[in-house]
């Protein structure tokens, strides 16, 4: 007779996504007792030293759940917003798999800035002032009357590249003819917002959020331009600090009442099935604090430096989250210390940059407050090579932000590969205040 096979007692996770942010999610899972295996897909170079990897494209959401299905998943949790939007969390729950992440109507909230910035104003979250356009003529004709600088905002998911900050009626008039007639952004741009400008810090707060509870985690900052002073193009992140002091507790409530308080109230009036991590990216201007977006899942960089505060098990709370039972988990609990990440990145990137150069440096100590958590890389034989715009978010953990800056600089530096291009001045607005 055949004796049915031991099933371990810890649990098997899946992870979406093979970035700096589920290589921490990687890291932190695998902290866990209750943990027992790792799958990722796709993973990358720095997962596959923790997890099983598997060469799967994230928006394939059939093929992913086959590979849960016979690997017998436990539990998945998806990292980017493009596997959301393909409806990833709808196939597996067709499956009965249990997943961390909202369904793709809930991912609306970040799929369509359009359908955001409307929520938003139905459930009166403050946000800048806007207008929504289906026609280039129409946008062309309000930017006509309006003062600069203004905002133009593509409505569909863009990688970060579908927000222009324009300073003159020729440039919204160019922007809006690209973006609609010459649909450098395909069906993302046949809407567009046109949004008022602010002015003030900008800072992230995630929350988990199950739907009927809302936990938020410890806010921060992080710099997206590509330059020193945050100039330059916009890319997906350069580098960030948790916490950031510029969410005082006064600021902290009032994200809760005036942001996440509401974020809730209208999912349930408007029904939507969210099981995951909400992302407000918020400006504190000198009239209080608004919404500039929403995203649906956790940021990156903002992961790789929240995450290693965390002190309660992050298993826990992702199950938790997704089977509707956050309540459960009570407050979080987080270590005293601040977190400072550096992103190393490949020459020319936001733009065209080379692959496949080695990385040196890299068998460094680690732990006691030093993590690399792998981007883009790609192990060939023996050596580690770049695969990325981003190669490598470098963290460090100490007492305070200048000294956990210290400790990823001393890392960075170590670190060397062809054109390797870094910020110098990570958290420098928080060390300027
Ligand atoms: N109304 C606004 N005023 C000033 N800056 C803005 C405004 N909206 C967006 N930005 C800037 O543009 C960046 C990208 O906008 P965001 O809405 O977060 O879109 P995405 O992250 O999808 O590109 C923000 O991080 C912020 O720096
Ligand atoms: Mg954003």
């Amino acid at each position: 007779m055949n004796k049915p096979r031991p099933r371990s007692k810890g649990a098997r996770v899946l992870i979406i996504g093979g970035g700096g942010r589920e290589h921490v999610i990687a890291w932190k899972l695998k902290q866990s007792r209750k943990v027992d295996r790792l799958i990722c897909a796709p993973g990358n170079a720095g997962i596959a030293k923790i997890a099983r990897c598997v060469d799967i494209n994230p928006v394939k959401t059939r093929n992913l759940a086959d590979l849960a299905v016979k690997n017998r998943i436990d539990l998945a949790v998806v990292g980017p917003e493009v596997a959301l939007e393909a409806g990833i969390v709808d196939e597996f729950q067709k499956h009965r798999i249990k997943i961390f992440g909202p369904n793709k109507n809930a991912a609306r909230l970040e799929s369509s800035k359009v359908y955001a910035k409307e929520f938003m104003r139905k459930y009166h979250i403050p946000t800048a002032p806007f207008k929504k356009f289906s026609s280039s003529g129409a946008a062309i004709g309000f930017c006509k009357s309006v003062e600069y600088p203004v905002v133009i905002k593509v409505d569909g998911l863009a990688a970060g590249k579908g927000v222009f900050v324009v300073d003159s009626f020729d440039e919204a008039s160019d922007t809006i003819t690209k973006v609609m007639e010459t649909k450098t952004f395909g069906d993302a741009g046949k809407n567009i917002i046109v949004e008022s400008f602010l002015r003030g810090q900008e800072v992230s707060i995630m929350a988990f959020c199950d739907g009927k509870t809302i936990i938020p985690m410890l806010p921060s900052q992080d710099h997206k331009q590509a330059y020193e002073g945050d100039k330059g193009p916009n890319t997906g992140g350069m580098g960030a600090y948790c916490p950031t002091s510029f969410v005082t507790p006064e600021i902290m409530e009032q994200i809760e009442v005036y942001v996440l308080n509401p974020f809730l109230k209208g999912l349930e009036k408007e029904g939507l099935i969210f099981r995951g991590v909400i992302y407000a990216g918020l400006m504190l201007t000198s009239s209080g604090l608004k919404v500039l977006e929403f995203n649906c899942r956790f940021g990156d960089p903002e992961t790789q430096v929240v995450l290693p505060l965390l002190r309660t098990d992050f298993f826990d709370i992702l199950m938790a989250t997704a089977t509707g039972k956050l309540q459960s988990i009570g407050k979080l609990s987080w270590r005293e210390q601040t977190s400072a990440c550096v992103v190393m990145a490949s020459k020319g990137y936001p733009g065209k940059y080379p692959t496949g150069l080695t990385i040196r440096g890299l068998d460094i100590k680690l732990g006691n407050g030093n993590y690399i958590f792998h981007a883009g890389t790609v192990k060939k034989g023996n050596n580690w090579v770049t695969a990325g715009g981003r190669v490598l978010n470098v963290v460090g953990l100490e007492s305070d932000l200048k000294l956990s800056l210290d400790k990823a600089y001393r890392m960075v530096k170590n670190i060397k590969f062809d054109g390797a291009m870094y910020r110098k001045d990570i958290g420098f607005r928080s060390l300027q205040a």
